[in-house]
């Protein structure tokens, strides 16, 4: 693994954000990862910081793995690649399976943090969270946005993830 500066990933992660997605890994409090998939995120400055923010419905037991720990990583695979693995991590939740079990994942452990990171992606972000907020009802001025999205609420929270070592794979 190379240490990059989290901007030279950026192109391959919009690719992947506009395509199958990328896994956004937490851990619970005896280590086990969880993948889950996303397709929205965000790579800027805030606070003089480098930070990744990440959207994650209330519902996911994702959320409450990130609440619980303050860490994340993100995990971005090359364009094509582990199609079927993203497909499973976005429509399966880790309170009724182990998804890293079930699909043979490989981890890494994280060098930043306790969360670990999935073997065979290309591109990887360790994260840990520096704030989280969440979208207000009555301030979504799209109604097209909030019929498409939102026509149950579980408005996203916001997680601010200062990123901490961005990686690529060697
Ligand atoms: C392509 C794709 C993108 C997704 N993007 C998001 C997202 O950005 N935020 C979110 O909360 N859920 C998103 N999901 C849904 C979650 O991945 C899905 O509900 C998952 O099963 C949650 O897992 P968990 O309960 O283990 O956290 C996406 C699903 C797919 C297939």
């Amino acid at each position: 693994m190379k240490p990059i500066n989290p901007w030279e990933g950026f192109v391959q992660l919009q690719e992947n954000l506009e395509g199958n997605g990328v896994f956004l890994v937490s851990v619970d409090k005896e280590g086990r990862a969880n993948p889950m998939t996303i397709g929205w995120g965000l790579l800027g400055t805030v606070w003089r910081r480098p930070v990744f923010l990440v959207l994650v419905r209330p519902s996911r037991f994702t959320h409450h793995l990130i609440e619980e720990s303050g860490g994340f990583a993100v995990c971005v695979p090359k364009k094509g690649e582990l199609c079927d693995a993203l497909g499973f991590c976005g429509t399966h939740s880790g309170r009724q399976v182990d998804k890293v079990r079930e699909l043979g994942l490989e981890l890494l452990p994280g060098r930043k943090g306790r969360v670990p990171l999935l073997a065979g992606c290309a591109v990887h972000y360790e994260c840990r969270v520096v704030a989280q907020t969440r979208l207000a009802q009555g301030k979504l001025f799209s109604p097209e946005i909030q019929a498409r999205y939102y026509p149950e609420g579980d408005l996203h929270t916001l997680f601010f993830g200062e990123i901490l070592a961005a990686w690529r794979a060697a």
